[in-house]
């Protein structure tokens, strides 16, 4: 079963499922005439918001009197379409008169009603809740990243072994980023991933941004990519950014799919930009506009 993620935009939802924490404790349900459990959410009715939708069955199936709400994506499954949430609950009050029986804290091992799914959507929002922009005491994690990049992917720029940099100079080269631009990172002790939109401070080409993405392996197809990506983008807009650019390898079929996905165009070739394993490489200049 296939699941797809796709922009929050022109879909025509019929449901609404909450990924929510209560006490950062993921909360389950349990419905009266199941003995397995689910991520709390339901149908959107006649008339109602695909938020509306998602704060109703919150309360109705969990009792969260008080709550936040942000909207992370729509998936689909079959062609049937939701919008996914997450939640921090910060109050619970008593399981309202509803289908539901039970409300439980997430254990290992747990059955899950709908397994083919809701696994999947948990991991979705789990990746989404662990993107965060980069601090300076990230150095070594980030250090440790890029070396391991550069091990794994022959796409970054540095070969195998070649990279000399220490901690201190990953510290330097974050405090860079956060005054010339942003760089947003998939991880908490140890990162997986990172997207970096560095800007020049020339007031010429202030408005480009230059992007710079990279994902361990073992995280690759997650959409981490694509998360990665929006809140770059959400990021540029709100820093008067209105050119986004990047160049990629040719023959790197996941970066250049992933960027066209994410709206880039190709915009002319860099010839023999690249030397490597005895071998010229082209690379596209690739650009998107806000
Ligand atoms: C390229 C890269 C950033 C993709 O990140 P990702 O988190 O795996 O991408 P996502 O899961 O968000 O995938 C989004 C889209 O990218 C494309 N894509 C991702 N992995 C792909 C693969 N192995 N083959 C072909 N297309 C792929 C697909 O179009 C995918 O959409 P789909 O899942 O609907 O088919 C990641 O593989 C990576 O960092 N690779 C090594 C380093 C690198 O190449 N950096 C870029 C240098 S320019």
């Amino acid at each position: 079963m296939k699941i797809n993620i796709h922009k929050m935009e022109g879909n025509e939802l019929i449901f609404v499922v909450i990924v929510a924490k209560y006490n950062g404790e993921l909360v389950m349900v349990r419905h009266k005439d199941r003995h397995t459990y689910e991520i709390p959410g339901g149908h959107i009715e006649a008339g109602e918001s695909p938020d509306e939708a998602a704060k109703r069955e919150l309360f109705e199936e969990t009792g969260a009197l008080d709550f936040n709400l942000e909207a992370i994506g729509d998936y689909s499954v079959n062609g049937r379409c939701g919008r996914l949430y997450i939640a921090d609950i910060h109050k619970l009050g008593p399981l309202p008169d509803s289908e539901m029986a039970e409300v439980m804290m997430y254990k290992e091992g747990i059955e899950w009603t709908y397994e083919k799914i809701q696994p999947f959507l948990l991991q979705f929002a789990e990746d989404y809740r662990a993107i965060r922009p980069i601090q300076v005491n990230d150095a070594k994690a980030y250090h440790d990243l890029m070396y391991q990049l550069d091990d794994e992917t022959s796409f970054m720029l540095y070969e195998k072994g070649e990279r000399k940099s220490s901690i201190e100079d990953f510290e330097k080269r974050i405090q860079g980023m956060i005054e010339g631009g942003i760089c947003y990172v998939h991880g908490d002790k140890n990162l997986n991933g990172f997207i970096a939109v560095n800007r020049s401070h020339i007031n010429k080409i202030k408005h480009i941004g230059y992007i710079v993405i990279g994902i361990l392996e073992s995280h690759g197809g997650r959409k981490i990519g694509t998360m990665l990506f929006n809140k770059a983008f959400t990021w540029a807009k709100a820093n008067d950014i209105h050119r986004l650019e990047l160049t990629v390898m040719v023959p790197n079929k996941a970066g250049v799919n992933l960027y066209e996905k994410m709206g880039f165009d190709i915009e002319g070739v860099k010839r023999k930009a690249i030397y490597m394993d005895g071998d010229y490489l082209d690379e596209y200049y690739m650009s998107k506009l806000l």
